[in-house]
């Protein structure tokens, strides 16, 4: 057999130079087609001999390549960031969801490597990007990491790769934004010479059963041999893959997900502000709807709704609906309670100092929790930082406890380094308030300890001892 070797354009290095050469007749050439270029991905998919490429290495793209690399398959991480490139490559983890005895062994075995060289993409067969999607100070979405980080892979990127955008986004945006850069960077052309696929994230941060292994993974693609290497590629990621025709609707599917949480945390926030207002303990309410064994889902309420995911996808399909002149009012809605959420915590935590006859105004306010959800070290959009902003704007003296969060900046600048939780520090202050349900509280010493309590995750629902000092959401 002979080999060959083809190049793209005299700066590219093209992934096929070593392919075997065809021969056709005595002495042409016979190009190499897209199918043999895909047959050559799956086969090297199939005996694990593909270098995966994963771009930021995230929430998200952290615990991707881990799985990637337990499966033994070869990654390499593209990450801005020096120092989670050093923590990566000294088998350091900065990810709750990952596990350090996992890390260490990948990353040992050298299957896991993290660099800032991004010139590196032209050694991958396969490039996943998971990289931020924020909305920008006027809450429309900001592409800026998903188009800088799509150029980058399309300036080094070789024939015959695969690239599945990771990062949730908009309908359309793998169409629209993803494919044209690449053949925009490369010279090469979508579905012939390179594939490209999306398939959303859905990791729930902290939760023990679900993890990136285990979760179903929509997959979604711009043709059906790029469905089949996707599928192929991440089968040695996940344990089961749930192919959709096209990625608008894997894009779609993702931000249904999350808007059906968006909407529904809403209404139960909404009610609860008014079942407050009636004398009604909405807590209660809730245990006595989840009884119906049918068509009801239990949503509880809070301060509001955190995290990189819940607040901020919604607004990414508003933003593309109205091109379709379209109003989407009920994520609208949902979001105008969502905003205003603090700001009803932080009434509600005057209310209950004037109760005890105190101003809010130079009033100790001790915030339990500021991370977004129970248990995790992740403070990003968490309503418990807006609420103290809405409690330093009207010159309460605040500090917090979270054993997960050391530090936390607030967005109008206000930084605090966390306070232990003692007994002296609880009876010190006028008044915790309960914003983040983390388990490690001993919430009887609080009970026990605090002049008042503004409670917002019924951490002392069912309680009957003590409650008067107790203030429910
Ligand atoms: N965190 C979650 O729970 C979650 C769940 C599902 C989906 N998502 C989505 O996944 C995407 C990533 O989220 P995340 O939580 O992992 O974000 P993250 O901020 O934790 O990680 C993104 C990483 O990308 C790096 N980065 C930014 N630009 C880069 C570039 N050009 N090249 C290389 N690295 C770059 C950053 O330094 C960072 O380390 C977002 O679209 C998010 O909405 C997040």
């Amino acid at each position: 057999m002979r080999f060959c070797l083809v190049k793209v354009d005299s700066s590219r290095r093209s992934a096929f130079e070593f392919l075997p050469l065809k021969m056709v007749g005595t002495c042409s050439i016979e190009p190499y087609t897209s199918d043999i270029m895909k047959a050559h991905l799956l086969k090297k998919i199939q005996q694990k001999d593909v270098l995966v490429g994963v771009i930021g290495l995230g929430y998200v793209g952290l615990p991707l390549a881990v799985n990637f690399a337990l499966s033994g398959l070869r990654v390499l991480g593209f990450e801005k960031d020096g120092k989670k490139v050093e923590n990566v490559n000294a088998g350091i983890n900065y990810i709750a969801d990952v596990e350090d005895a996992e890390l260490k062994d990948v990353t040992g075995k050298k299957l896991l490597e993290a660099t800032l060289d991004f010139s590196k993409i032209a050694d991958c067969d396969a490039l996943i990007i998971c990289v931020p999607t924020p909305l920008d100070k006027f809450k429309k979405p900001d592409l800026t990491y998903v188009e800088d980080s799509t150029a980058t892979v399309g300036k080094y990127m070789t024939k015959g790769s695969f690239v599945c955008l990771e990062s949730t986004t908009f309908p359309t945006t793998t169409e629209d934004y993803i494919a044209p850069i690449l053949e925009r960077e490369t010279g090469f052309k979508k579905e012939v010479d390179f594939w490209v696929a999306f398939s959303p994230e859905r990791v729930d941060p902290g939760n023990q059963n679900y993890t990136t292994r285990n979760t179903p993974k929509i997959l979604g693609a711009l043709s059906s041999d790029g469905l089949e290497i996707g599928e192929a590629l991440y089968k040695h990621a996940v344990e089961s893959i749930y192919p959709v025709s096209s990625p608008r609707v894997a894009e779609m599917a993702k931000i249904l997900e999350n808007t059906y949480r968006l909407v529904n945390i809403s209404l139960i926030n909404e009610l609860a502000l008014l079942a407050n207002q009636m004398n009604i303990d909405i807590w209660e309410v809730i245990e006595a709807a989840k009884t119906k064994p049918y068509g009801f889902q239990a949503f509880y309420p809070g301060p509001g709704i955190g995290g990189h995911c819940i607040p901020l996808d919604p607004f990414y399909l508003e933003y593309i609906a109205a091109k379709y002149h379209f109003d989407l009012t009920m994520i609208h809605t949902a979001g105008q309670i969502d905003t205003l959420m603090p700001h009803r915590m932080m009434v509600k935590v005057n209310f209950a100092l004037n109760k005890v006859s105190k101003p809010l105004r130079g009033s100790k306010i001790l915030i339990l929790g500021v991370a977004y959800k129970p248990n995790i070290a992740d403070d990003r959009e968490s309503p418990a930082l807006k609420l103290i902003d809405e409690l330093v704007r009207k010159g309460a003296v605040v500090s917090y406890s979270d054993s997960f969060i050391p530090v936390a900046q607030t967005a109008n600048g206000h930084t605090f380094d966390a306070t232990p939780l003692t007994p002296e520090i609880v009876a010190n202050a006028d008044c915790v308030v309960v914003a983040t349900r983390h388990s490690n509280v001993n919430y009887d010493m609080i009970l026990e300890n605090a002049q008042l309590i503004v409670d917002l995750q019924n951490v002392y629902g069912g309680k009957t001892t003590g409650m008067e000092k107790v203030v429910k959401l």
